[in-house]
């Protein structure tokens, strides 16, 4: 399967959201990354389902929502209402992990799950079918423009082994310090869905960038 290219609306001028929204369309992305950050999981606060429902309304595309949320399990079906196409809650946010996950599909959306740096992809071992994506840290959760971390490599490497043994249909997405510089290596690696924030929309042309990241054909070594 090709490769999905998801950019990270963080990073977008949010002064000129309806244009931002406007090239991202008619872009070659597919999905647009929506960050929601609650000042408590993370340090920093961003937007809720009041905003989501406006994005909804400008995009073409799939939401792809990321929840960096204390108890995401009060949210699901806001989210989903707002227009969600995909959520994603934390390994680290949720003791009834396997609860919530059925609660998303139940909902409607995809189902996926979000690994800080330091979670180990084994920890997903039992739950894969109930998984429609991992959505990868390959930054610590909080803020835009962090540099990559390189140890997110093998990760996908062991996460895309566990997938592919037990024929999972899960999608790998990285999230985090994306961009040309490393695009090729985590595709390589088993990565499925490219999010891009800085990347894309600190480019001198935000839709070129995007078109570079979908034009990358890995080499398969596995
Ligand atoms: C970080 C967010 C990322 C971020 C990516 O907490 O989850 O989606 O916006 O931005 P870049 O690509 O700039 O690292
Ligand atoms: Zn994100």
């Amino acid at each position: 399967m090709k490769h999905l290219v998801a950019p990270s609306i963080l990073a977008a001028d949010f002064t000129r959201l309806a244009d931002e929204f406007a090239m991202v369309n008619a872009s070659e992305a597919d999905w647009f990354h929506l960050d929601v950050m609650d000042g408590r999981f993370v340090p920093n606060i961003t937007f809720g389902m009041f905003i989501v429902e406006a994005m909804k309304k400008m995009a073409q595309k799939p939401l792809d929502v990321h929840l960096m949320i204390v108890e995401p399990e009060r949210y699901v079906e806001g989210f989903r209402k707002a227009g969600a196409d995909v959520i994603s809650v934390h390994y680290e946010a949720c003791p009834h992990l396997h609860r919530v996950l059925q609660q998303i599909r139940a909902s409607g959306a995809k189902a996926g799950v979000a690994l800080n740096p330091h979670t180990p992809v084994h920890l997903l071992e039992d739950l894969l079918a109930d998984i429609d994506l991992v959505c990868m840290m390959s930054v610590n959760p909080g803020f835009g423009g962090q540099k990559f971390i390189y140890q997110t490599l093998p990760r996908i490497r062991k996460l895309k082994e566990m997938i592919e043994i037990s024929n999972a249909d899960i999608l790998i997405e990285v999230d985090g310090g994306v961009g040309l510089q490393n695009a090729e290596s985590l595709l390589q690696a088993g990565a499925n869905v490219l999010v891009a924030g800085n990347s894309v929309f600190g480019a001198p042309d935000p839709s070129s960038a995007i078109r570079q990241l979908k034009a990358i054909e890995p080499v398969r070594t596995f």
